[in-house]
């Protein structure tokens, strides 16, 4: 086979995935998920959910692309002529996903230059998103790019596309190894900030308060699995590309545990922090906490910012801590997700590296401007919205039934994960496969389509 770009390390491709699956998400996702599903109660589905869908996955995903080395497309293809287009579509779905997210890490990059000169304590106003980012959040209005976006914005796609020229091991393994381990770090930082705040007490009780109720609702679960599958970075095409650069001796299976747990690890961190910081917010405001619970970019740019205002000393210093958090765990997935295009195009066309980051990035480089220009954040949630709800567990229920049941694929894929791991995969490893996973993504496809029917 063809000379392949390979990892430099065992620790560099774990290091990638997890920076991956580690994203905007974990932050600002996960501890809303958490809490409106049950709370405390929720880690049982969502632990369910890890075991039963989330690395058995991540295994496939990655004995796909480490038997038959190529990015998603090429993998599938490889593995039935006709299966390349699944490939293709969550390539698609990833191409997407990154004209947007670029420019909420855009914003994020923003607010951290800003932190360092805000008047922190007295002026609350200027610090508003949408006069800062002057983002209008009605259809129709969709303008000039505020300079604010624009030119972090150009910076995103600098730093994105300059490390995925680099190639597997100078750019992205490099990039992993330096952002990865800060986030970490400054993220840690934060969070003991957080849980010595007055007030973080009773945040984490609303957090892990568990409502037992609810466990046996279909909802709770289904949102289980949206959370680990949105998490991991599963069915975006981006854990077979990365698999694909495994040297042929590399254990997966103990790898796809190590992704998930970490990735499962760092989002248990975020809630904790999120809602310590949420229990303070509430103790100033003399509110509930419930009262000021939020999530996605409300919860990052908006409540997030009035909660360092109220920080009794350091804030420029915790507001730039907090940015530059979201602009690294932001920056790590989205060089993932425009390796599965850039990759894409590589092995189909036959072009070089360097045209394929060129072309591809330039592309969606060019349409993140109408999500970064006026009213761009009305057009985001929409796009988001049905990226979310259909093109994700859609996307993974073909995937999985097609492995599973139509090129009946998954014993070759255990012979070869097996035959490179310590971790044995056994019948269990194909029920959740061939059953729960396909049974719960159907579920979800079908209680999506009847709640927007509705
Ligand atoms: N897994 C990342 C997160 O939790 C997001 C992501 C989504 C990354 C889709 C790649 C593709 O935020």
């Amino acid at each position: 086979m063809e000379n392949r770009q390979q990892w430099g390390t065992r620790a560099g491709f774990i290091l990638a995935a997890a920076g991956s699956a580690i994203g905007l998400g974990n932050i600002w996702r996960f501890p809303g998920v958490a809490y409106e599903n049950g709370g405390g109660a929720f880690f049982f589905p969502y632990l369910f959910a890890l075991l039963t869908a989330g690395i058995p996955l991540l295994v496939m995903e990655f004995a796909i692309g480490h038997k038959y080395r190529g990015s998603a497309p090429l993998s599938l293809s490889r593995i039935h002529k006709n299966a390349e287009w699944i490939g293709w579509w969550q390539v698609l779905i990833s191409f997407v996903i990154s004209t947007y997210y670029s420019v909420v890490i855009a914003w994020a990059l923003s607010y951290t230059v800003f932190s360092f000169n805000l008047k922190w304590g007295e002026d609350t106003e200027s610090f508003l998103f949408k006069n800062y980012l002057h983002l209008a959040d009605k259809p129709g209005q969709l303008g000039g790019i505020s300079l604010n976006v624009l030119i972090p914005l150009v910076i995103v796609w600098i730093v994105t596309l300059g490390v995925l020229y680099k190639g597997v091991k100078k750019g992205i393994e490099l990039a992993n190894k330096i952002f990865l381990p800060t986030l970490v770090v400054l993220f840690l930082i934060i969070v003991i900030r957080a849980v010595t705040l007055d007030g973080a007490l009773e945040g984490l009780n609303v957090f892990f308060k568990p409502d037992w109720d609810q466990i046996m609702s279909g909802k709770v679960w289904i949102a289980a699995y949206g959370q680990i599958f949105f998490s991991l970075s599963i069915a975006f095409a981006i854990m077979v590309t990365y698999a694909s650069y495994l040297p042929q001796k590399s254990d997966l299976t103990n790898n796809a545990f190590i992704t998930g747990f970490a990735n499962s690890g760092f989002e248990l961190l975020a809630g904790i922090g999120v809602f310590s910081a949420l229990g303070f917010l509430a103790q100033q405001q003399g509110v509930t906490v419930d009262k000021v619970v939020s999530s996605g970019v409300g919860l990052a740019f908006v409540v997030f910012p009035k909660i360092i205002n109220e920080f009794p000393t350091l804030n420029a210093f915790f507001g730039v801590l907090f940015f530059l958090s979201l602009t690294l765990a932001g920056l790590t997935s989205l060089i993932s997700i425009c390796e599965t295009y850039i990759a894409g195009i590589q092995e189909k066309f036959g072009v070089s590296r360097t045209k394929s980051v060129l072309f591809g990035g330039g592309v969606a480089a060019l349409l993140s401007l109408f999500f970064a220009s006026h009213g761009g954040l009305y057009l985001l949630d929409v796009v988001d919205y049905f990226i979310n709800n259909f093109g994700i567990a859609l996307a993974g229920l073909v995937e999985v039934v097609v492995i599973a049941w139509v090129v009946r694929e998954l014993n070759n894929l255990q012979e070869h994960a097996n035959s490179v791991s310590d971790i044995m995969l056994g019948a269990w490893w194909k029920v959740c496969l061939s059953v729960i996973t396909p049974l719960v993504l159907g579920y979800m496809m079908v209680d999506n389509i009847r709640t927007n029917i509705k």
